[in-house]
């Protein structure tokens, strides 16, 4: 079934010159992008976004993380989204995320993990909405 995701390529990916490698890796995939933005976000939308981790104790250091600078936001869809995403993005810790996923070849964090891929389809219908309320 054709899904739609939410994916941040996140400012570590932005900083460390990994924009093009990453979104290759979706694009090899053979997912479609269907909207895409740079851009730099503040805390506001950073504590809508990650609405269920505010509490956390990480969440803290995420939250000037992922506003340091800027990020590229983007809708990929194709069948399995989802969970296609997910897969290619590997486990949250880049140190214990499989070779041949993204973070497994790239990051050595559990915060600067390069990517976020919605984890449900009701999370991707909200995080959608938070980052492009006019795609149709
Ligand atoms: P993401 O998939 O965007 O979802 C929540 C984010 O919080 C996660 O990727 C990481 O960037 C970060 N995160 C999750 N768990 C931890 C943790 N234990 N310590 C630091 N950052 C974390």
């Amino acid at each position: 079934m054709s899904q739609r995701t939410l994916v941040l390529l996140k400012p570590d990916t932005v900083r460390r010159g990994l924009v093009g490698e990453v979104l290759g890796r979706f694009e090899a995939k053979g997912l479609s992008i269907v909207a895409m933005e740079f851009r730099t976000i503040d805390g506001e939308t950073a504590d809508q976004h990650y609405a269920e981790h505010v509490e956390r104790d990480f969440y803290p250091p995420l939250r000037d993380f992922v506003t340091s600078g800027p990020l590229v936001a983007l809708v990929l869809e194709g069948d399995e989204a989802i969970e296609v995403v997910r897969a290619l993005n590997g486990a949250t810790d880049g140190r214990k995320a499989l070779p041949g996923t993204i973070r497994g070849d790239l990051s050595l964090s559990n915060r600067e993990n390069l990517v976020h891929g919605s984890d449900s389809p009701e999370s991707a219908d909200r995080e959608i909405k938070i980052w492009f309320p006019d795609l149709p």
